[in-house]
């Protein structure tokens, strides 16, 4: 599959059919994904390919805290789990949630991969910036993005999710990682029920600007 239409159709899918994907199938994906570029090529990446069904409802359990708390600062016009704006939401009022559209996918995909990031080789080059972190996630996700990317040119669907970090311990522990293996991503994956073809993003002329942020658009 062309590469424009493999990166302009890769949707985010949270209902699959019950066809399995294949060992195999996953091997291919993930050995087109290890190209992705990270840091000083230290290869971070620790994957998790999580078909128990405990373990899955674990993870869903896991996340459910995380769910209440997107709802409930949704619910209030809030961007969920900003730091740059102060939430008003008490995070143990949250009413939890009953088969959320967000945790379904956990168990109901043919597989899970729980993606995660080894810290001990990974460069943070803000880590002395008093904000929060960004450049430690360089090395992982271009490593997400080409496993959905892969999955997509064959055939397969999924969705990036990042529920899962906000109990990152508790995660650790149900599948076994170190404390120094980062929560990275949990990717249901499988075949797509319907396929999504148009993406809601903005314009090229909306996000980038020429010389400086306060540029004029960038518009050739
Ligand atoms: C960092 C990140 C975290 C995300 N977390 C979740 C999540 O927890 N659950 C979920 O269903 N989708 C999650 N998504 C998927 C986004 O909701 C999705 O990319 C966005 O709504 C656009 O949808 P589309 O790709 O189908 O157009 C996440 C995406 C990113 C990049």
């Amino acid at each position: 599959m062309d590469f424009t239409k493999v990166a302009r159709s890769a949707f985010s899918c949270r209902e699959f059919t019950n066809e399995p994907v294949s060992d195999a199938t996953l091997h291919r994906i993930f050995d087109v994904a290890r190209f992705a570029p990270n840091g000083g090529n230290r290869q971070g990446q620790r994957v998790v390919v999580v078909r128990d069904p405990a373990i899955r409802q674990g993870i869903v359990e896991l996340c459910r805290p995380a769910v209440a708390l997107y709802r409930a600062q949704l619910a209030v016009k809030e961007s969920p789990y900003n730091t740059i704006e102060p939430s008003t939401v008490d995070p143990v009022l949250a009413p939890a949630p009953v088969d959320d559209a967000m945790l379904v996918p956990y168990v109901t995909a043919p597989v899970l991969l729980v993606i995660g990031l080894d810290l001990k080789v990974v460069a943070s080059t803000d880590r002395y910036l008093d904000r929060v972190g960004v450049i430690s996630g360089a090395s992982i996700y271009p490593f997400v993005w080409s496993v959905l990317l892969a999955a997509r040119a064959e055939g397969l669907a999924g969705v990036l999710t990042t529920l899962l970090a906000s109990a990152e311990r508790e995660a650790q522990e149900l599948l076994g990682l170190p404390e120094h293996v980062a929560v990275a991503a949990a990717v249901p994956l499988g075949h797509p029920i319907r396929r999504l073809t148009t993406l809601a993003r903005e314009p090229v002329e909306s996000f980038t600007t020429v010389d400086r942020f306060d540029g004029p658009p960038f518009a050739p």
